[in-house]
């Protein structure tokens, strides 16, 4: 296995593992940290995080695929995640969701959701469905990397994604 993180990073999680009762309980917020660093888990990721908590790999595997917030390829730079839970879905999300991808250069017919968000050809976008938001009230909306946007149409997708270019 040919993984390596910055020395800063293995500190800050080293240190991590002490503040739970089993090294096993720090699992994902190991794996937040390292997707949040490298933008996805590799397998080597995956391994290390395995080998630091006294865990067989496939323990961790089971998470990273179980989670669909988890990916194990690279998601554009400008991530969308569209909500496609009842309020939103009924308010139009999945209109909204196919109107991303055209304004994105995505074919909407690729996967929706889960571990390999579809990516436009500029590496720019990525868009996937996720589940409810917390913020039924102002369906649909989208969680455009951490900014969530709200009362989407599919005619304002074009105008939100310039704000990203
Ligand atoms: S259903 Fe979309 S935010 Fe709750």
């Amino acid at each position: 296995m040919s993984f390596s993180i910055p020395a800063h990073l293995e500190s800050e999680l080293n240190e991590l593992v002490t503040r739970y009762p089993q090294k096993r309980s720090a699992s994902l917020m190991f794996l937040h940290a390292l997707q949040e660093h490298f933008g996805y888990l590799s397998s080597g990721a995956i391994e290390w995080t395995a080998s630091k908590l006294g865990l067989a790999p496939i323990n961790v595997y089971e998470l990273v695929t179980f989670y669909p917030w988890f990916r194990q390829q690279a998601a554009g730079k400008v991530c969308i995640r569209v909500c496609r839970t009842l309020s939103c879905a009924l308010a139009g999300s999945y209109e909204v969701r196919d109107a991303f991808c055209k304004a994105a250069g995505i074919d909407p017919k690729g996967p929706m959701h889960g571990h390999t968000p579809p990516v436009s050809p500029d590496g720019k976008f990525s868009v996937e469905f996720v589940e409810c938001l917390a913020s039924c009230g102002s369906a649909p909306v989208a969680l455009i990397n951490d900014d969530l946007v709200e009362d989407i149409t599919p005619e304002g997708t074009a105008a939100i994604l310039t704000q990203y270019k």
